[in-house]
């Protein structure tokens, strides 16, 4: 038989293993929705300065949060690219492994650049117009330049590495 003390210990520390379980998967499943969640309409918008373009190496798209976006550099220019997936609007993150941006939720897949390459989206990234002002970066995110129709290949390379979403 145990003692009343000890089983009043156990029941404590279960009662904290549950408690604790139910804070990692409530943290687990708002990360998830957050990463996964489709992006609401642009609003209005307006011109953001950014750093300058000397900050944007080439072959990388830098995530831009205030604006949704990415500053992506080709290696030939600097394009703003939303990062609202053409498709059903998820979220879509560059992969640094493949150069590639990588849609978690159906299998997009665009180049550097927002061009499609595969998967069920219908056309490639929505991008928004891209300037500078001195040396600094403006992106005016009032303004949406519609994705490139598929088969546009103007800054298609090989994947430089690993994909970072699994093949469907
Ligand atoms: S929302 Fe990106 S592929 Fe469907």
């Amino acid at each position: 038989m145990t003692a009343p003390a000890a089983t009043s210990r156990r029941n404590f520390l279960n009662a904290g293993w549950r408690l604790g379980a139910t804070i990692l998967a409530a943290a687990a499943g708002w990360t998830l929705f957050e990463s996964l969640r489709p992006l609401a309409g642009s609003g209005k918008g307006g011109p953001i300065k950014l750093a300058n373009t000397g900050n944007y190496a080439a072959g990388t798209a830098t995530y831009v949060p205030e604006g949704r976006l990415f500053v992506a550099n080709t290696g030939t220019t600097l394009l703003a690219i939303s990062q609202k997936c053409p498709h059903l609007g998820c979220r879509v993150p560059f992969c640094d492994s493949s150069g590639r941006f990588e849609c978690p939720c159906h299998g997009s897949v665009f180049d550097i650049g927002g061009e499609w390459i595969e998967g069920p989206s219908p056309v490639g990234m929505t991008q928004y117009p891209i300037s500078t002002d001195g040396d600094a970066v403006v992106v005016d995110t009032s303004k949406q330049i519609a994705g490139p129709a598929r088969g546009a290949a103007q800054y298609f390379s090989p994947p430089k590495g690993p994909n970072c979403q699994p093949k469907g």
